[in-house]
């Protein structure tokens, strides 16, 4: 059948502004919206420009506004946004991020904020076998599955209403990184942490929108890991006697 994809299109040397372009495809129901893309970029317009990698729901590269919602190209199939022939699906850039062209954004802040949260293994001393390894229970490593699934494709952070108004956000993506190694039993945890999320921009951000979570890919339950942060801080800052950095006191 033949769909037509309305797909924005940007390139800074030449246009001032993003328009909207039409291609009208010929695809399979059971295609991926990937390869309709890359059927445009074959076939019909070598100029347009996304990202993609592993085209197997792995990389996080091909995170899109597909038909309004934030989606992997490569994990959405064609009759999940049209349901017959003659339909037009519009793909547009993620949001919240710079285009640099076409559907491709530019990632820094977004990586900033990841490495701000130190997303590697700091070892916890305390705890730490004179002789060997680690150990970890099945438990234990139970509570770090969800984060474990993030593959930084970013589609939280686009979906997330909190960042149209303020930028500065920390953004969900980076909490659920620093939450992968704030809950595991080996790993330094929240004190490495806590500069960069017990801050106003930080967890304090987040209004509980669940907009990341409808939107992650992997299905992660991005907004309960963002909470089960807070909880933390707030624990961490109440056996210390201390106040969380939420904003909130100096205002009061
Ligand atoms: S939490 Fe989900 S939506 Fe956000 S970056 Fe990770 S995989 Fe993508
Ligand atoms: S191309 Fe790698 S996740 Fe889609």
């Amino acid at each position: 059948m033949t769909i037509n994809l309305e797909i924005q299109r940007f390139n800074p040397e030449v246009d001032s502004a993003p328009y909207f372009k039409t291609y009208a495809v010929e695809v399979e129901p059971t295609d991926r919206m990937l390869d309709a893309l890359m059927h445009i970029k074959r076939n019909i317009d070598g100029s347009l420009a996304f990202r993609k990698s592993c085209a197997h729901g792995v990389c996080g590269s091909d995170a899109m506004v597909i038909d309004g919602k934030e989606r992997l190209a490569c994990k959405t199939l064609v009759r999940d946004v049209a349901e017959k022939a003659g339909v037009t699906v519009r793909i547009e850039p993620a949001r919240h991020q710079q285009v640099q062209r076409d559907l491709m954004v530019k990632q820094d802040v977004f990586f900033d904020n990841y490495k701000k949260v130190k997303p590697f293994f700091i070892a916890n001393e305390e705890k730490k076998p004179a002789e060997r390894e680690f150990i970890q229970s099945e438990a234990e490593r139970a509570e770090i599955d969800d984060p474990t699934k993030c593959i930084l494709c970013g589609a939280c952070y686009s979906a997330c209403p909190v960042l149209d108004k303020n930028p500065n956000f920390i953004g969900p993506a980076a909490i659920v990184q620093a939450a992968r190694w704030v809950f595991d039993s080996r790993d330094q945890g929240l004190p490495a942490r806590l500069d960069v999320l017990d801050q106003p921009n930080g967890v304090w951000a987040c209004e509980n929108h669940f907009e990341c979570t409808r939107a992650c890919p992997r299905e992660i339950k991005v907004t309960k890991l963002i909470n089960f942060t807070k909880r933390a801080i707030t624990k961490y800052r109440e056996e210390r006697g201390e106040t969380v950095n939420d904003g909130q006191g100096a205002q009061a």
